[in-house]
């Protein structure tokens, strides 16, 4: 594992894009696997620079997020479809066809997991996997649980997640209960896992997942296992 610790978000920003960048550049069809959060966001701002400067071509990139309200329809503000969009897809020359989030008004919640695991396998997992990481350690929506879950799936929001994620809502209230998380094995599967934390609150759960132990009561533990974890962290 690589940690590499930087004054500012600013540096984690650059640096995270940079990285990025280099997968989209070294790739014929670059799957990235993406994130939401307030963490990311100034990664996609300087990639939509890059692009912007006639640096970074997304014409063969794919993307495949890691997760989605459930209930939420990809038109509604706070719907992860409507941040990658707002915050990415929208401002580069990515083909929405293929950007992918799951659906959180599938009819069929579980085909809905199913194809989209099927999916990735197709691609053959992602060339990199942006990460957050949750104040309970939790990856995409992998809360804390007494296992791991491979496939995509339905989760239920730990009340911590809720409360974090308040900010962005009207109300607490309006926070949905629940929703769909790509699960361990499609972030696993991923070639080159990017995770990031900015602030000093996030030190000690990251410093946890990253040194502690392997559980899945701390689920962004399991990233000790794959090959190739690079982690930014910023002080501010
Ligand atoms: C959300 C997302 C995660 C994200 C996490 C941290 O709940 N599902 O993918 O990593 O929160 O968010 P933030 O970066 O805003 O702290």
């Amino acid at each position: 594992m690589k940690f590499i610790e930087v004054e500012t978000y600013a540096e984690l920003s650059r640096l995270g894009a940079d990285i990025i960048a280099e997968v989209i550049k070294s790739k014929d069809n670059p799957v990235l696997g993406l994130a939401t959060g307030s963490s990311p966001v100034g990664i996609y701002e300087n990639l939509v620079k890059k692009n912007k400067a006639g640096l970074l071509d997304f014409s063969k990139v794919v993307s495949v997020n890691l997760d989605e309200y459930l209930g939420l329809d990809g038109d509604h503000e706070q719907s992860y479809r409507y941040f990658m969009n707002d915050n990415l897809f929208n401002h580069v020359n990515i083909d929405k066809a293929n950007t992918y989030v799951p659906n959180g008004k599938a009819e069929d919640i579980v085909a809905e997991c199913e194809a989209y695991d099927k999916r990735l396998q197709d691609f053959g997992g992602s060339d990199i996997q942006l990460l957050g990481i949750g104040l309970d350690g939790h990856i995409g929506f992998n809360e804390p649980d007494d296992c791991f879950t491979a496939q995509t799936h339905v989760v239920e929001l730990d009340p911590s997640t809720i409360e974090a994620n308040a900010r962005f809502f009207e109300s607490k209230d309006m926070v949905p209960r629940k929703a769909v998380t790509m699960g361990m094995a499609g972030i696993m599967q991923s070639k080159k896992i990017l995770i990031i934390a900015n602030g000093a609150a996030k030190r000690d759960i990251l410093m946890t997942a990253m040194y502690g132990k392997i559980t899945p009561e701390v689920p962004a533990s399991i990233l000790q296992l794959h090959p190739d974890v690079t982690v930014i962290y910023s002080k501010n």
